[in-house]
């Protein structure tokens, strides 16, 4: 045979080995090292229970206070949560919406109560999602035996208790004699105080294709926070007034300041659980969860900065250019479901006559924003490249627009006037948790029909909050 035929029969066999050669594996998951897969849980079983929080509340009454309402306390709860969940067990299969289970609520998925979506005859632990006992049974971590060696997918070792079934609760003090008043045994964790104890979670990966989905602590990691040891613990547990000083200082809180508030962006939520509570009649939560919801809504106003300034040509004005500065978010911003979370630029500009020039970035009455806004956000693709917000599909992003910590973008408008001309631009940087039309389609797939009525008291969907993160006004002059 001449060689050329060599070439092109070796070519026509590979072409119709077709069916017998699949795609290899993208990763191997070592599944009796991680029975949970893919949540990359472990447990260590020792016939020690895991604790309902409102026991651990008897004797730490504030800790209790502070994490009810919280993000944590919700994350299993959380409607926008049980819609996607519904999506992922009906879409994917349970065997791969454990992944998402496993940090939502890990104790009952090691234990396992989960069998999908839905809160229907489930135990109060469960319902408590990242409860007092899944941070404080966690002995250790796994992060360096996972696929891709990193934290990721709930890379966590929990152990509630030792086989004489003592409970042992793992936490920042040395422990004195009356650590646990005989009810746990304490054991100092330098986990604890640091990042690495939030990356299992925080660090959501394609279970199929480990695309980093969310990726706070790896933006954190490479930050000059990281650097300068300002753990999440430092911005997220907490005052507003600490976590100013820990951004802008960069000095780590006294143990005494710290606090379990987990504050975050989610707004939304916090409404929902103030809802839901009022609904209970339980007033003292719904209070509790609007005090969170303030909490958040300053923390989003420190996070950032911007600065409008002119670009001027051929003697006129060409262009006026926005720099939005990333000044206290740990991570990027925003961080996590960055292809749902919408942070974008309202941008107005009117002449003397108050004539507007330029408007961009205001929401319609049913909340949707025009084609064209700058939104500061993640968009991605499934294997076929179409469009997808859903974790078991993503496998790619074709854009990221996210800030980085200390880091800025700029973004520039056409706006040609001639000399003399002064000009007023209105910049506003806003948020909200998802478009609306993302939320509401995830809450409509909630499998309990009526829940909203049910559980919150309300019978339509209401408009996500939008905020104003900062603002700024200023007359550009033509000289
Ligand atoms: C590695 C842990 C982890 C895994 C796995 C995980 N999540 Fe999450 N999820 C989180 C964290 C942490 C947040 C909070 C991020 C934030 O609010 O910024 C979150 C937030 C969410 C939200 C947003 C809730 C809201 O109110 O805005 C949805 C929806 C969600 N997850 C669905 C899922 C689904 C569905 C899966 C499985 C396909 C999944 N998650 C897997 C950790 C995880
Ligand atoms: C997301 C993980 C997480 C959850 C959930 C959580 N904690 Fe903590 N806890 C921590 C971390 C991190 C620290 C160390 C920072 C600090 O000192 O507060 C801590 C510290 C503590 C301490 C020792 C510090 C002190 O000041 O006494 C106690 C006690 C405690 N937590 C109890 C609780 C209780 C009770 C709950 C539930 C109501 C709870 N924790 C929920 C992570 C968590
Ligand atoms: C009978 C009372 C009691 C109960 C119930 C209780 N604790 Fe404690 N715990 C204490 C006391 C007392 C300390 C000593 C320090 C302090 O007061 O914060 C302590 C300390 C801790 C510490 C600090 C350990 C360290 O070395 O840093 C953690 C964490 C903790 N508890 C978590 C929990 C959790 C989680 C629960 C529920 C599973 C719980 N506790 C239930 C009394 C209790
Ligand atoms: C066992 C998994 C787990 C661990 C450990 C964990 N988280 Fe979370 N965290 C979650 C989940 C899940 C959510 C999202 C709940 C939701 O929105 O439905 C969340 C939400 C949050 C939020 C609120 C986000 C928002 O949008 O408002 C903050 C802030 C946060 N976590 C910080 C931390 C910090 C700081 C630590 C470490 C001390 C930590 N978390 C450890 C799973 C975890
Ligand atoms: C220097 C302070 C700082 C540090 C350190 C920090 N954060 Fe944040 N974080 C913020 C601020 C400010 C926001 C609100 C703006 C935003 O959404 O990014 C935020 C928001 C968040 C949110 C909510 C995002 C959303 O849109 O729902 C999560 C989740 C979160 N942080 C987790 C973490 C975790 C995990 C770490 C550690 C790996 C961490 N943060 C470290 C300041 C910090």
């Amino acid at each position: 045979m001449k060689p050329s035929t060599i070439v092109l029969l070796t070519v026509a066999a590979l072409l119709f080995a077709g069916p017998g050669l699949a795609a290899p594996p993208y990763m191997q998951t070592d599944t009796a090292f991680y029975p949970y897969a893919p949540s990359l849980l472990k447990w260590e079983k020792t016939g020690a229970d895991f604790t309902e929080p409102e026991t651990c509340g008897e004797c730490h009454p504030e800790k209790y206070e502070q994490w009810q309402g919280s993000m944590h306390a919700m994350a299993f709860q959380d409607p926008i949560y049980q819609g996607e969940l519904y999506l992922a067990v009906t879409k994917a299969g349970h065997d791969t919406a454990r992944q998402c289970e496993g940090c939502h609520t890990p104790a009952a998925v090691v234990k396992g109560e989960i069998k999908g979506a839905g809160l229907k005859g489930l135990s109060p632990l469960a319902m408590a999602g990242v409860s007092c006992d899944v941070c404080h049974s966690v002995k250790g971590h796994t992060h360096w035996q996972t696929p891709y060696h990193q934290p990721e997918n709930g890379s966590l070792i929990l152990s509630p208790g030792t086989a004489d079934q003592e409970l042992t609760k793992y936490g920042p003090l040395a422990p004195d004699e009356w650590c646990g008043e005989e009810f746990h045994a304490c054991v100092e964790s330098k986990l604890h105080t640091s990042s690495e104890l939030c990356a299992s979670c925080h660090q959501v990966f394609n279970h199929r294709t480990h695309t980093p989905l969310e990726a706070t602590y790896q933006e954190w990691k490479n930050s000059p926070y990281s650097t300068k040891s300002i753990h999440c613990q430092d911005c997220h547990m907490v005052d507003t007034k600490t976590f100013k000083r820990s951004a802008d200082e960069l000095v780590r809180p006294e143990l005494a300041e710290y606090r379990h508030f987990f504050n975050g962006a989610n707004l939304f939520l916090y409404k929902m659980t103030a809802l839901a509570a009022e609904k209970n009649g339980n007033k003292d939560l719904a209070a509790n969860a609007l005090e969170k919801y303030e909490m958040a809504l300053a923390r989003l106003k420190a996070a950032a900065e911007l600065a409008v300034f002119p670009v001027y040509r051929n003697g006129g004005l060409a262009e006026i250019r926005i720099r939005v500065k990333n000044i206290r978010a740990g991570h990027n911003l925003p961080t996590s479901l960055t292809n749902i979370r919408q942070m974008w630029l309202e941008v107005t500009a009117a002449g003397p006559d108050g004539k507007v020039l330029l408007s961009t970035g205001t929401p319609d009455q049913k909340g949707k924003l025009a084609k064209g806004t700058r939104i500061f956000n993640t968009r991605g693709q499934d294997g076929n490249l179409n469009f997808s917000i859903y974790p078991w599909e993503i496998e790619t992003f074709s854009q990221n627009e996210t800030i980085p910590p200390k880091g800025f973008r700029e973004v520039v408008y056409g706006l040609a006037l001639k000399k003399g001309i002064p000009v007023t631009v209105h910049a506003k940087l806003r948020f909200r948790q998802a478009a609306q039309e993302i939320a509401e389609k995830l809450l409509r797939l909630v499998p309990d029909p009526g829940h909203l009525e049910k559980i919150y008291g309300i019978k339509e969907i209401p408009l996500l909050p939008v905020i104003d993160m900062t603002e700024t006004r200023v007359v550009i002059n033509t000289p």
